[in-house]
């Protein structure tokens, strides 16, 4: 991770270490009120691919024409940023089947296990706590999960009556029922703020992203674009469902030109604010 690379905005243009560099940001506005900092982040094609279509029909995953070590660096800074992380039910599914991009336990391979003493230093625990968004339930938690110490949360508007719940509430994790056909993103938000999280991490897909940003609580997002073309409109972009019926509008915080990855075909990470109004 040793090569540079070159923040563009703010300007002027300036070399720095692509390590670190996430970690060392003011995160939050100091000026925030006493609410949770949402955040996300995603990794996209300039066509706007987060992941390409895979079998079976209507699956897909993030292959590494797009993934990759140094975009995946700062995934994991982020997430040493956070008190608990957002994911879906469909994550779970990813990773029983060994599909998916990212393991949690974090920094569980050299390269990152530096996080873990940074969040140590912080005061944080270990891991992040981690929110799973799922109405079909349809899930397994690893055990591994609570084996990290972590406190693990079922978002769901399934009938807390049915099997799949039921089984659910045989394992140490929270089922937190909300009513409605989804999870409405600002109820979520809200319960996760009375159980004390303040710095709140989506990896979850673009329907997790849309029930944040629909419900207006999405603060900031973090974008890295790889320079390629990968088309197939099959597959997903970053936000997928009903059209906003007030769009999210933003401001760019930051933007940094990475020549080095993919061989040197180049990304670029911006970061985006929502305009607070
Ligand atoms: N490139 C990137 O940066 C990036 C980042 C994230 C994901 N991805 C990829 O994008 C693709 C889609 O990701 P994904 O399926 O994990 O994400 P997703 O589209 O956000 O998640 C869909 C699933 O999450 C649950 N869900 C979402 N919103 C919900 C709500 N409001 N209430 C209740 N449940 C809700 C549902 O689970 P149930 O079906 O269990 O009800 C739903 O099936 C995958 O290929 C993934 O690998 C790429």
């Amino acid at each position: 991770m040793s090569k540079e690379i070159i923040q563009l905005f703010p300007a002027p243009a300036t070399p720095i270490e692509l390590q670190g560099l996430y970690l060392s940001i003011p995160l939050v506005p100091s000026d925030w009120p006493d609410r949770p900092f949402v955040y996300s982040n995603f990794v996209a094609s300039i066509d706007g691919r987060i992941a390409m279509s895979s079998a079976p029909p209507g699956r897909s995953r993030v292959p590494d024409t797009i993934a990759n070590p140094r975009d995946w660096r700062l995934f994991q800074e982020l997430a040493a940023r956070a008190d608990i992380l957002l994911c879906s039910g469909n994550y779970l599914r990813e990773l029983e089947a060994g599909t998916a991009q990212a393991e949690l336990p974090l920094y569980n391979q050299p390269a990152h296990a530096d996080l873990l003493g940074w969040r140590r230093a912080q005061g944080l625990p270990p891991q992040p706590d981690v929110a799973v968004f799922s109405n079909s339930l349809n899930i397994e938690i690893p055990p591994r999960w609570f084996d990290d110490g972590r406190r693990v949360f079922v978002l769901t508007t399934a009938d807390p009556a049915s099997p799949a719940a039921m089984r659910l509430r045989q394992t140490d994790a929270t089922i937190q029922y909300f009513p409605g056909a989804t999870v409405g993103g600002a109820a979520a938000i809200e319960f996760l703020a009375s159980r004390g999280y303040r710095r709140i991490y989506s990896i979850g897909g673009p329907y997790v992203f849309h029930t944040l940003a629909a419900a207006g609580v999405l603060d900031t997002l973090f974008l890295t674009t790889v320079h390629r073309l990968v088309g197939d409109s099959a597959a997903p972009g970053i936000l997928e469902g009903a059209a906003l019926s007030i769009p999210l509008d933003f401001q760019l915080r930051s933007l940094y030109y990475d020549a080095h990855s993919h061989g040197g075909i180049g990304q670029t990470f911006a970061r985006y604010d929502r305009i607070q109004r």
